[in-house]
């Protein structure tokens, strides 16, 4: 590695969430994946993991951080459970790998816009800084200085934050996954021509489950829905009443059906009506710290994406 070493084109998971949800601590655990010891974790003064410079050092700045990681690539559907665990060290296991960026970006309110947009566009792609040769990642494939092309989402909520109803947690969360979905969505009506633009599937990872507070995959989906129903109501000012559809039923103004999340003019939002714009959304929990599920299914996601 050196200062020279350009952008790379490796395919991208974008990694986003409100402040504290774990994102630095997730990226921690894959980047460390065979090298992680959960005792690191259990120790108070550790339990801040501390990550190679770059992630601590862009962290509060617009500039994603990048960890490169692989999964296997191999189909055989006899070797999955060990092959594509994070633990798994895919140099030793002589596994065919697959390499990709999980990209780090900051959670903050007023940090967050350029994720958002990079969402945005028809080809979702983001540029990231060289990723460092450290010791837990002794290979480098910078190669060009195309940005990364962004596979995935993966929206790291705190499952025990939002069981506090008094914080404005739950709220904030479900704006900001709200705004990248919303973003998502917008491209399929802003594309040209017939060609969809490819499908970045989202997963809602609900951390930090080891707590005993923490709520469930299944109630941290619902309540979401929820927020995100009354999220978009709000937006949409009333815009909805019925002197503004015609014959039709809900033929409102373009506008307003842009800026309307999921399934235009419906009650409750559920995801599923995010499969209307070719947008996957899967709910689940796990923790990267304490006793729990753990971060495997959330690896396994991934790999099935990359
Ligand atoms: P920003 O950088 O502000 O966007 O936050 P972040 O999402 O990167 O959060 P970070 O990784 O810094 O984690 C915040 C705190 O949550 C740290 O003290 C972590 O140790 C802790 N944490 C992360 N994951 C877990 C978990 O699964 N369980 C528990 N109990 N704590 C966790």
């Amino acid at each position: 590695y050196t200062a020279a070493t350009p952008y790379t084109s490796l395919p991208a998971v974008l990694l986003i969430g409100p402040s504290g949800s774990g994102k630095t601590a997730l990226l921690t655990l894959f980047e460390r994946g065979p090298f992680y010891h959960n005792k690191d974790a259990t120790n108070s003064d550790n339990a801040k993991p501390s990550v190679s410079t770059p992630v601590a050092e862009t962290h509060t700045t617009q500039v994603p951080s990048a960890v490169e990681l692989a999964v296997s690539s191999s189909s055989d559907p006899t070797s999955p459970a060990t092959i594509s665990s994070y633990r798994t060290d895919l140099d030793a296991a002589g596994a065919q790998a697959k390499k990709f960026l999980l990209v780090d970006t900051p959670g903050h309110p007023k940090l967050r816009g350029h994720a958002l947009a990079s969402l945005a566009q028809d080809t979702p792609t983001i540029s990231v800084p060289p990723t460092p040769a450290s010791s837990f990642n002794p290979s480098n494939s910078n190669e060009t200085n195309q940005p990364s092309k962004i596979k995935a989402v993966l929206f790291l909520i705190d499952a025990a934050a939002l069981a506090d109803s008094d914080s404005p947690y739950l709220s904030t969360a479900a704006e900001h996954l709200h705004d990248a979905l919303l973003a998502l969505q917008r491209r399929h009506r802003a594309r040209k021509g017939s060609r969809a633009p490819p499908a970045v599937p989202v997963l809602v990872a609900a951390n930090k489950l080891d707590l005993f507070t923490a709520l469930p995959a299944a109630l941290v989906k619902s309540n979401l829905e929820a927020e995100i129903s009354r999220i978009r109501r709000a937006r949409s000012k009333g815009l909805l009443s019925s002197d503004r559809q015609d014959a039709d039923g809900l033929d409102g103004d373009e506008d307003e059906a842009d800026g309307w999340l999921g399934s235009y003019g419906s009650e409750k939002f559920s995801f599923k009506e995010m499969l209307e714009f070719d947008i996957e959304v899967e709910v689940l929990g796990g923790n990267v710290v304490g006793e729990g599920p753990g971060a495997e299914k959330w690896w396994r996601w991934i790999a099935e994406r990359i």
